[in-house]
């Protein structure tokens, strides 16, 4: 029912744990079973350096996130915002599909946890902190004024 690659990601889940220096930590809850999923990472210059997950979830959740923060590990911020459960699941060679909802855990958290890097860095996923030059200001520039 599940494959080789899940079973050793569940047995030997990597990247475990919690960092005490993370400046990126992200937690969901999976709407359909209740479970919850942290990931803390430590970004630099817009790379992730490391990550960590605890979960309150299944196996199938351990393993994706073991997986998941495997895949993420040296990547870009951006690169990683493109991680999905998809590539996540194929990397393990499937997950039987009364699992599948599992796997979502792991990507809405490393989603969360970059959300909250943008956050602390002042950088909006929208870009909307950056000055258009539209000529009608928005304040979201900081340009209070509206002088720019
Ligand atoms: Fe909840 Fe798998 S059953 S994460």
């Amino acid at each position: 029912m599940y494959s080789e690659k899940v079973m050793d990601h569940f047995a030997n889940p990597r990247n475990v744990g919690e960092l005490e220096n993370a400046n990126a930590v992200g937690q969901v809850g999976n709407a359909k079973c209740g479970d919850i999923m942290k990931i803390y990472m430590d970004i630099e210059n817009d790379v992730v350096k490391d990550v960590k997950f605890k979960t309150f979830g299944c196996g199938a959740a351990i393993a994706t996130s073991s997986m998941a923060t495997e895949m993420v590990k040296g990547k870009t911020v951006e690169e990683a915002l493109s991680l999905t459960n998809k590539a996540v699941m194929e990397a393990l060679d499937g997950l039987p599909a009364e699992k599948v909802h599992c796997s979502v855990l792991a990507e809405e958290a490393i989603k969360a946890a970059i959300d909250d890097y943008k956050s602390r860095t002042g950088v909006s996923l929208g870009d909307s902190n950056s000055c258009s030059g539209c000529g009608v200001c928005c304040h979201k520039c900081n340009d209070v004024d509206g002088e720019k």
